[in-house]
């Protein structure tokens, strides 16, 4: 469905941004303490140098708040001034109830709606952002969207096939109406349910509850991914949900400034530029450092697409993600030519 980018005179979108990484730097030489690996590996078929890692006292509330606060202070708004909060993850604090009940009690906010998009892989992030989007377009509500992730304690740190992709992240951003807002100008996402087995974790739920014997064959942090397959699909998807924004939009890619996909893999990020017929330097890349982090990779690859001057006052600016599910979203972003969010409020 189509949505009006305003309310009232002022455009709906992005009135903060936040982050917030764990301190632990993680190389792929330590890597290979643990698993049969090695940084020529590593690089080559993803491009990962580093990822965070979070401390053993430091949980998914604490990341999520700590990005939650950011984006509050980046745009001078307090939790009372925040009228719900969807929050998306793959590891969540507990498994009932959600995250973001956690981070409601310790933000200080009131009794406001609060809610997790569990499972949504590393679409979450966007997909959050349109459910804002729609959530201040039918009544003003100031909607603190947060992606979070704790991949790195999810997963079996013996099995090399998943462990080295991974990081540790929190973003988070305040989706209002205001005058220095980055407007939302089209968001779109889909899903292809038949594709669900391919890339997941398995055991924990009710289909394979957890025994002790699932336990002692590390089911319940077995990622199952398909590897090439999943590539495939990401290179895709990622493509083919960016165009649709932008026809949304009715714009095309020679008018966006800057793409800020989901960070799964060098490789990846490089043929979705290809798809897309658009240099590399258009594509904004942090997944070296970083590693995947899920659904915080957007929020902090934007982040640091602002951080370090990438984007100006007036660009377009396309965001995009995939993740399992399948699951996938775009949302296009217009950076203010007045001063708000993108010279820091
Ligand atoms: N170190 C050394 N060798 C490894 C490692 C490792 N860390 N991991 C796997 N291998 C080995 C495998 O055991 C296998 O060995 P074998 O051939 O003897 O059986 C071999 O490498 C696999 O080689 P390829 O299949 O050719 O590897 P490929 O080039 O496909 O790269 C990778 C694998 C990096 C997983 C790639 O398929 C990929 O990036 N897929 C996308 C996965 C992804 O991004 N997942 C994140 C979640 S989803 C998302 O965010 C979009």
């Amino acid at each position: 469905m189509d949505w009006p980018g305003k309310r009232g005179s002022h455009p709906i979108g992005l009135l903060g941004l936040g982050i917030h990484l764990p301190e632990r730097v993680m190389t792929n030489d330590e890597w290979a303490e643990y698993v049969d690996t090695s940084d020529e590996w590593i690089v080559e078929r993803t491009g990962i140098r580093t990822r965070r890692i979070a401390g053993r006292e430091e949980s998914t509330a604490d990341l999520a708040l700590a990005a939650a606060q950011a984006a509050l202070a980046d745009c001078a708004l307090e939790p009372a001034d925040i009228d719900e909060i969807v929050l998306a993850t793959d590891t969540p604090e507990v498994f009932i109830p959600d995250t973001a009940a956690y981070v409601q009690a310790r933000l200080g906010v009131g009794h406001i709606p609060c809610y997790d998009l569990a499972g949504s892989g590393c679409a979450g992030f966007v997909l959050a952002l349109d459910i804002a989007r729609s959530r201040t377009l039918a009544d003003g509500r100031r909607v603190l969207v947060i992606g979070v992730e704790l991949l790195t304690r999810l997963m079996d740190w013996q099995d090399r096939n998943t462990c080295v992709l991974f990081g540790d992240a929190a973003g988070a951003a305040v989706v209002g109406a205001g005058p220095g807002a980055v407007e939302i100008v089209a968001a779109t996402a889909g899903t292809d349910g038949s594709k669900s087995d391919i890339l997941g974790v398995e055991a924990g739920g009710t289909r394979l509850p957890i025994t002790v014997e699932r336990v002692q064959q590390g089911l319940h942090k077995l990622v199952v991914m398909e590897g090439r397959e999943v590539f495939r699909e990401a290179v895709g998807r990622m493509s083919q949900v960016s165009l649709q924004v932008l026809e949304k939009a009715g714009v095309s890619m020679d008018d966006v400034a800057l793409v800020v996909p989901h960070q799964a893999n060098l490789r990846i990020l490089n043929a979705v530029a290809r798809r897309l017929d658009i240099p590399e330097a258009r594509v904004f890349m942090n997944v070296q450092e970083y590693g995947n982090t899920g659904s915080a990779s957007v929020p902090v690859a934007l982040w640091e697409a602002r951080d370090q001057g990438r984007i100006k006052p007036g660009d377009l600016v396309l965001l995009t993600a995939f993740g399992a599910g399948f699951h996938w979203a775009a949302a296009l972003l217009r950076f203010q030519e007045s001063p708000g969010i993108d010279s820091g409020c």
